[in-house]
C-alpha cells in the first residue's frame, strides 16, 4: 500500500465506500474492477481495505509462476480460515482438502469445492463482516479463479463481500468473472491527470508538455508518472525539444512485459516478429520487440507447434 493520495477516482472511491458498506450492513457485495496495467486497479483495492478496516479483509493477488497450479490462489485466500475446513458438510469437506492436498485420492470437482469455499468464507462472515479483495485475478490460476467467481455469483446476505481486479485485455481472466457487477476503471480526468502529472514531475511542467503527456497516456497514472520520469527539466518545461516517441521507464516496460508474457505463444512469436520489422524500418528497437523478446525467453513460446512434434529425449527420471 502506498501512503500517497490518491488523485481523482472521487467516484470510484465512493463506489467501493458503498460496497464496504453493504457488508457492513450484513449483506453482501461482488465487484470486478476492470482496466488496463497501471490504471490504478490495486490502488482502488488498498482504498477499498482501508475502508473496511472495520472488518475482516483476506486478500490475495494471482501470480504469474502459480498460475499453473490449480487452486494455489483459493488455498492462499482461504490459509487463514483453514481450521474452519473441519466443520464443513462431509462432502464439501472432503472436496477442499483434496484440492488442497491434505488427504489423497481425486480432486472434486468444481462445484463442490467453489461450495466448500462459499461455506468456509460465509461461516467466518459470521463473526464478523469479511471482504476478500482478489487482485491481478488475470494471474491467478484457472481453478482458483472459477471458484472464487462461483462463490461471488451465489453470495446472499452473507456479510461477505468480494472484490476482484482484473486487467481488461485479458479476454480469458475477464471472462470467467463474466455476469458479476463491473467497474471499468479509466485513464484519469484532466484536472486529475494535471495534479498527478504536477505532483510527480521534477519541476516545471508547460502546459503544452503536459497535454502532450497526458494525451499520450490517455490519463493512464503510471504512464504519467513513469513518461514524466523519462524527460529532462528542460524538456518538461518546452526548453527543448520532445521526442517523436516518448521514453518508456523501466516499470511500464516491465507492464507492458507482463501483458505479451500472457498471450499465447504463437500470438508472441508474431508480435516479435512485427516488432523486429518496425525497429528495421526505424532502425530503433521498440519496446513490444523488447517485450516480446523478453517473453519468449521466459519460455512461453515452447509450445510454437509448427508441424508435428519430435519427440524428445526422457530424461533421466524417466518423465518427460
Ligand atoms: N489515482 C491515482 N493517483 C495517484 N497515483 C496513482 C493513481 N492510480 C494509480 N497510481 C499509481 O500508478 C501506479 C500503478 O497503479 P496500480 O498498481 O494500482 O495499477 P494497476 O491497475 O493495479 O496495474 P496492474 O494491472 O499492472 O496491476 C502505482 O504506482 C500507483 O501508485
Ligand atoms: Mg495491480
Amino acid at each position: 500500500m502506498t501512503s500517497e493520495a490518491l488523485a481523482g477516482r472521487t467516484v470510484e472511491c465512493r463506489l467501493l465506500d458503498e460496497f464496504t458498506g453493504t457488508v457492513r450492513s450484513g449483506l453482501s457485495a461482488a465487484l470486478v474492477l476492470v482496466g488496463e496495467a497501471g490504471i490504478g486497479k490495486t490502488r482502488l483495492l488498498d482504498h477499498a481495505a482501508a475502508s473496511a478496516a472495520d472488518l475482516q479483509v483476506a486478500r490475495v493477488s494471482g501470480v504469474e509462476p502459480e498460475r499453473g497450479l490449480a487452486f494455489a490462489a483459493l488455498h492462499r485466500l482461504l490459509r487463514p480460515f483453514l481450521e474452519r475446513v473441519e466443520k464443513l458438510p462431509e462432502p464439501q469437506r472432503a472436496a477442499l482438502a483434496g484440492a488442497f492436498g491434505l488427504t489423497s485420492g481425486a480432486v472434486a470437482d468444481l462445484f463442490l469445492i467453489g461450495l466448500a469455499a462459499l461455506t468456509l468464507l460465509a461461516g467466518a462472515a459470521d463473526e464478523r463482516p469479511l471482504v476478500c479483495l482478489v487482485d491481478d485475478a488475470h494471474w491467478l490460476d484457472r481453478e482458483s479463479l472459477a471458484a472464487l467467481a462461483f462463490v461471488a455469483r451465489r453470495l446472499h446476505a452473507d456479510r461477505l463481500g468480494l472484490l476482484f481486479s482484473v486487467r481488461g485485455d485479458e479476454a480469458g481472466p475477464a471472462a470467467a468473472l463474466a455476469g458479476l457487477p463491473t467497474l471499468t476503471v479509466t485513464g484519469l480526468p484532466a484536472e486529475a491527470a494535471h495534479d498527478l502529472l504536477a505532483r510527480s514531475a521534477p519541476g516545471r511542467v508547460a502546459p503544452a508538455v503536459a497535454e502532450r503527456i497526458i494525451a499520450d497516456t490517455r490519463g493512464n497514472p503510471l504512464a504519467l508518472v513513469e513518461l514524466s520520469a523519462g524527460l529532462s527539466a528542460e524538456q518538461l518545461a518546452a526548453g527543448a525539444p520532445l521526442p517523436d516517441r516518448l521514453p518508456l521507464g523501466r516499470r511500464l516496460e516491465e507492464h507492458f512485459l507482463g501483458r505479451a508474457r500472457l498471450l499465447p505463444a504463437a500470438t508472441q512469436s508474431l508480435l516479435l516478429l512485427a516488432a523486429g520489422r518496425a525497429a528495421g524500418r526505424r532502425g530503433t528497437a521498440v519496446a513490444g520487440g523488447r517485450a516480446a523478446r523478453a517473453a519468449t525467453r521466459s519460455g512461453r513460446p515452447r509450445g510454437r507447434r509448427r508441424g508435428p512434434e519430435r519427440p524428445r529425449p526422457r530424461s533421466r527420471s524417466g518423465t518427460r
